[in-house]
């Protein structure tokens, strides 16, 4: 195994899950109780490049052209010691991330965060990963990571450990006019984050078991309504997987919400839309961000109803995106 002598770039694309992770069985592996299925989105992606350097004493981490804080950079580090754990190196990087998310987005960007550096930082090291171990690498920085490795529709099969828990792609090239169409309603940093949230509902939540019952089944049905191009079917199933996630949260003790009042207001006028004829479903991760499914020829009649509520700064249209690239 040789160390490059160049720096290794890669670019990785968030995913939107339409049948969520909720929850580990181990914290440190991050296997999960359930397994997941997201669509990459294409919009929105980061660009990290590492170099490991001999000559360093410690890692170098900038973030939009920023030197990370010692705190910031922890979960970057720990992430970097696992990459050298498994090349058996003990060698520092310099790490430089772009994120290509909108800046209004606050969209999460975990997901093509861990990725895009699993991807680099494991290249750069020597290490030459196919997709499978890249996948169960990223799961070590973000679970949601583990399914940003692919394009397309992929499924976070759970496994039980380390070597079985990593995504599989579903459907990488999606021939399917659809669009997912994001209403950024608050773009401050969230009170309860993702691990510590997901931790609580397991651990909390009397409707917990029922969660790992209904996903499981939601899992396998929103497969045959993709393969059948059921839109009106994916969505159902997509929307009401959303909000018994968020069910957890609110019959958690304590109780969390990631529901903003005008994430209420999004999710009211995709029903009433709905009702209406113009065929649309949400899903929302945790932060009050709304993200909506839609087909193509409904996009922009969507797109104008939500500008006339939100504004036009607040609604980004994206659509199906790659997997990991190198450039
Ligand atoms: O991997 P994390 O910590 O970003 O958690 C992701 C959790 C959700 O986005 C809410 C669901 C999911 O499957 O992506």
């Amino acid at each position: 195994m040789t160390i490059s002598k160049n720096k290794v770039t890669a670019r990785a694309y968030t995913n939107i899950a339409l049948i969520k992770y909720w929850g580990k069985v181990d914290q440190k592996l991050k296997i999960p109780t359930t397994s997941s299925l997201s669509l990459t989105l294409k919009d929105f992606y980061t660009d990290t490049s590492v170099l490991f350097n001999e000559k360093l004493l410690e890692d170098k981490i900038t973030f939009n052209g920023q030197q990370l804080s010692e705190k910031k950079a922890e979960r970057i580090v720990n992430f970097l010691d696992v990459v050298r754990d498994l090349a058996q190196q003990n060698v520092y990087a310099e790490v430089s991330t772009i994120n290509k998310v909108p800046t209004s987005a606050g969209l999460a960007s975990s997901a093509s965060g861990f990725a895009a550096l699993a991807a680099s930082a494991s290249k750069a090291i020597g290490l030459n990963l196919n997709k499978k171990d890249l996948s169960r690498l990223a799961r070590r920085g973000s679970g949601s990571a583990t399914r940003s490795i692919y394009g397309g529709f992929v499924e976070w099969e759970k496994g039980f450990s380390d070597e079985t828990s990593y995504a599989v792609p579903f459907e990488e090239e999606v021939d399917w006019p659809i669009n997912v169409v994001a209403v950024m309603v608050n773009q401050s940093e969230k009170q309860m984050s993702s691990s510590k949230g997901m931790q609580i509902s397991v651990n909390t939540s009397p409707y917990y078991s029922a969660w790992e019952k209904v996903s499981k089944k939601a899992l396998k049905e929103i497969k045959v309504a993709i393969k059948n191009r059921d839109f009106d079917r994916m969505g159902k199933i997509a929307e009401e997987n959303a909000m018994q996630m968020h069910a957890l949260t609110l019959s958690s003790s304590p109780d969390y919400t990631y529901f903003d009042a005008d994430s209420l207001k999004v999710m009211n006028l995709v029903h009433s839309l709905r009702s209406s004829g113009l065929t649309c479903y949400f899903t929302m991760d945790a932060g009050p961000n709304v993200k909506i499914l839609v087909e193509k020829q409904n996009t922009s009649k969507l797109v104008s109803e939500l500008e006339k509520e939100f504004g036009s700064d607040k609604v980004i249209v994206t659509s199906a995106g790659p997997g990991i690239e190198y450039q």
